[in-house]
């Protein structure tokens, strides 16, 4: 088999890495940026260091500070506005995935006619201005995938927009801009980058270059996810959790999500729970559902993150992981959907249309289990709940 991989053509991984965004402008000869980011991104002063940079480097730049978490089809409009109203030849984005993928979506749109709900997945978006992205959560992953998430303003519909146009030329990876993340950001943008590498790795995509980088995102994240919400100026800990996200990110685009994806985008759009909180809801549910169907595979990453040993058999690391995923999420305080405050009956009656839009998003496709709409439906009662009894699978 062929496996064709997509990354960035320059990454910078480290301490101070956000700080060489005019070499990179530079080398890849580009000059007229605009710096797209959000309104926490300017109050912390991210933004003003970056555009100091800049201007020591005689870069002029124009700035969008108004993308919005989750980002909205409105929210790229007023994006994409300002883009055409400048001459820029680049965008820099700077912030968490919402900064990012607004910026992506922005650089798609700048030339092509018509919505970007008309190129959502099945369509390919292979053209499009530059990015640069900067990540300041660990993570998405969005500064090294082909991908963007955006919702229809109209429908509630979180889109899945994919294509070589939504890759960034450049991702500077710097830590050090992780530090200000409180517990619950930590938490929730952590596990989202543990079920990047999970399902990349578990994926009927999965190949031997993810391979690889998914077990060492899973092993480092499962290793340091306590202690970066915890301690949050743990420097060994967010180094550990930044370098596994964008991993994380590079395994997932090259192998692609699958279930867990698939069912959490719905629970986004529709209920407004934060990305990474809701794949962490679905998490030990979908993944016991799963196991069987590709045992091996899953006894492998129970034992990447320490949750089995080189001597259990694949039937006990199987139980290990679930158990071990599930503990995860108590320890870092996941609550359910129920807990989250999301209205029961609002839920149920949501549920047919949530399984349609998680099916024809395709992730569910690539699980080692493919399930129909009514098992989807049954996996979202059964995380309804607080999942104290026996796994199902
Ligand atoms: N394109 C992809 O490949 C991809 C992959 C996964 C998720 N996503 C998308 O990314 C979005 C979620 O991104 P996210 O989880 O990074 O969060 P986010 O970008 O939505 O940010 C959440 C909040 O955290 C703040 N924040 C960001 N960095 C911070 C920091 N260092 N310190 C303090 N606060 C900070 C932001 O200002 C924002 O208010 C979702 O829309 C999701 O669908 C995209
Ligand atoms: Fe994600």
């Amino acid at each position: 088999m062929i496996a064709t991989i997509n990354l960035p053509r320059i990454l910078r991984v480290g301490a101070g890495a956000s700080r060489e965004v005019a070499t990179t402008l530079q080398q890849l000869g580009l000059s007229r940026p605009l710096l797209v980011t959000d309104p926490f991104m300017v109050q912390c002063g991210y933004a003003q260091r970056i555009g100091d940079t800049l201007a020591a480097a005689a870069v002029e730049y124009g700035q969008f500070s108004d993308s919005v978490p989750d980002p909205t089809t409105d929210s790229i409009d007023a994006g994409l506005s300002s883009l055409r109203a400048g001459d820029y030849d680049c965008l820099l984005a700077l912030g968490g995935g919402s900064a990012i993928d607004t910026a992506k979506a922005i650089a798609v749109m700048h030339s092509r006619p018509g919505a970007l709900c008309d190129y959502k997945v099945p369509h390919s978006l292979d053209s499009g201005l530059p990015v640069i992205a900067i990540p300041t959560t660990a993570g998405t992953g969005s500064e090294v995938t082909r991908a963007a998430v955006i919702t229809d303003s109209a429908s509630s519909e979180k889109m899945l927009c994919m294509g070589l146009g939504l890759m960034p030329v450049a991702a500077l990876v710097d830590y050090e801009l992780t530090l200000t993340m409180p517990y619950r950001l930590t938490a929730d943008t952590g596990l989202d980058s543990l079920c990047h590498a999970l399902e990349a790795y578990v994926s009927r995509k999965a190949n031997a270059f993810t391979d690889g980088i998914a077990l060492a995102a899973m092993s480092a994240i499962h290793r340091h996810i306590r202690s970066a919400c915890a301690q949050p100026d743990n420097i060994e800990a967010r180094e550990a959790m930044m370098l596994a996200a964008t991993q994380g990110g590079m395994a997932f685009s090259n192998a692609s999500v699958t279930l867990i994806h698939g069912m959490s985008r719905p629970i986004g759009g529709l209920f407004h729970v934060p990305h990474g909180l809701s794949n962490a809801m679905l998490l030990p549910e979908v993944t016991a559902w799963s196991v069987e169907h590709a045992s091996e595979r899953y006894a492998m990453a129970a034992r990447a993150m320490g949750l089995a040993g080189n001597r259990d058999t694949d039937a006990v690391a199987l139980d290990k992981l679930v158990q071990g995923l599930r503990q995860l999420n108590a320890d870092l305080s996941v609550p359910t959907p129920e807990e989250y405050g999301i209205d029961e009956s609002s839920w149920h009656s949501a549920l047919p249309r949530m399984a349609e839009q998680a099916l024809a998003s395709g992730s569910p496709a690539n699980n080692p289990r493919v399930p129909d709409v009514e098992q989807i439906i049954g996996l979202y009662q059964r995380v309804w709940k607080a999942p104290d009894t026996p796994a199902c699978r």
